[in-house]
């Protein structure tokens, strides 16, 4: 059965499914998997994530591959991401076992949101964990409810892979040298909203956030890992404050099948003068190439003090176009899964 979906024009949109799995932990212990059609869950007006943003989540995406099969793309990375983000936040977490059981229940109850092969459309899974207890005190507490979602995807800029502009706000840091800005929690991205608005009335797709305490390297985008292309070399920032990407690990190591040279290491602002190509990298979008990025001291006013130039609006370089092609590729079970990565649990 499918659901009458315009595969081809899908987007990256809440939307509502079918079925929500989902699991309460109170009292020492997960409660067994329960599964929800309504879409409406109770809250205790002073749990913790209302008030102190308690919080967390992650995403992945299930695919309809070439021979019919559904996979769900390396779950086993994001279950220990969101270990390591509830274990920051203080927060129970369910173990690899249950969170990619409640991911992979997610798909089977929600299949016909899942677009047949051929759309280049999936159905994006997001796993939420969150604080339930009611509390005033600024203590974790193990109450929490971890459920999991999903939205049938489009590619998120658009069906095809085009480049777009970005902008360095010279007025605004996504996360503090020391702080939280390598954890997936749900208060890294509320900050980061109001500039959204401004880079999107601008015409920016994203927003480049460069290290706060000095600002001369670059972090990341507010959505997706920085990646920039010189030579043969894939070049990607290391830094405390940057989202581990599963993306841009699987690009890592997709450079390296080409025969490209993989360096992690810190990117001084400087440096994106040099690239031939620059992108964005995450599970929404696999590969958003930049056409320029320009730097803003004050982004919500008209001054653009510098712009760094990639490609034509639009176009998109050799070097993203190939590493692209070969993520997508595995994804729907065009090219060989030589590394595993795609999950497979149904017959
Ligand atoms: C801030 C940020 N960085 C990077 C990423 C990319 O991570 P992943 O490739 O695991 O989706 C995301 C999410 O997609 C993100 O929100």
């Amino acid at each position: 059965m499918s659901a009458s979906i315009n595969w081809d024009t899908l987007g990256f949109d809440a939307y509502r499914t079918r079925t929500v799995i989902l699991s309460h932990y109170k009292d020492g212990q997960w409660s067994p998997i329960e599964k929800t059609e309504t879409f409406s869950f109770t809250f205790d007006p002073f749990a913790q994530v209302f008030h102190y943003a308690i919080s967390c989540f992650e995403g992945l995406k299930a695919f309809r591959q070439k021979d019919g099969r559904i996979s769900l793309f390396r779950p086993d990375q994001n279950a220990a991401r969101m270990a390591r983000t509830a274990d920051y936040l203080g927060m129970p977490c369910p173990s690899k076992e249950m969170f990619v059981k409640m991911c992979e229940l997610c798909v089977e109850n929600n299949l016909e949101f899942l677009a047949p092969y051929g759309h280049k459309a999936s159905l994006y899974i997001r796993p939420l964990l969150v604080g339930m207890h009611p509390q005033m005190q600024l203590v974790p507490y193990p109450e929490a409810i971890f459920a999991v979602m999903c939205a049938p995807a489009g590619s998120y800029y658009g069906a095809h892979l085009r480049s777009c502009a970005a902008v360095i706000p010279g007025d605004f840091d996504r996360a503090a040298p020391k702080g939280s800005g390598s954890y997936k929690i749900g208060a890294n991205y509320a900050a980061t909203f109001r500039p959204y608005k401004y880079a999107h009335e601008q015409g920016y797709a994203e927003l480049l956030y460069l290290n706060s305490s000095t600002r001369e390297f670059v972090d990341e985008f507010g959505s997706s890992n920085f990646f920039g292309i010189k030579g043969n070399k894939y070049v990607t920032p290391l830094s405390d404050s940057v989202l581990p990407s599963i993306t841009n690990l699987t690009l890592q190591q997709v450079a390296r099948d080409f025969g490209m040279e993989v360096e992690k290491r810190p990117v001084p602002l400087e440096e994106l003068a040099e690239f031939e190509e620059a992108g964005g990298c995450g599970t929404a979008v696999v590969i958003t190439p930049m056409s320029h990025i320009d730097i803003k001291p004050v982004l919500a006013e008209p001054l653009v003090s510098r712009s760094f130039r990639y490609e034509p609006d639009g176009q998109v370089g050799p070097a993203c176009t190939k590493l692209y092609n070969r993520i997508v590729g595995i994804q729907f079970g065009e090219l060989e899964d030589t590394h595993g990565w795609c999950h497979y649990w149904l017959d």
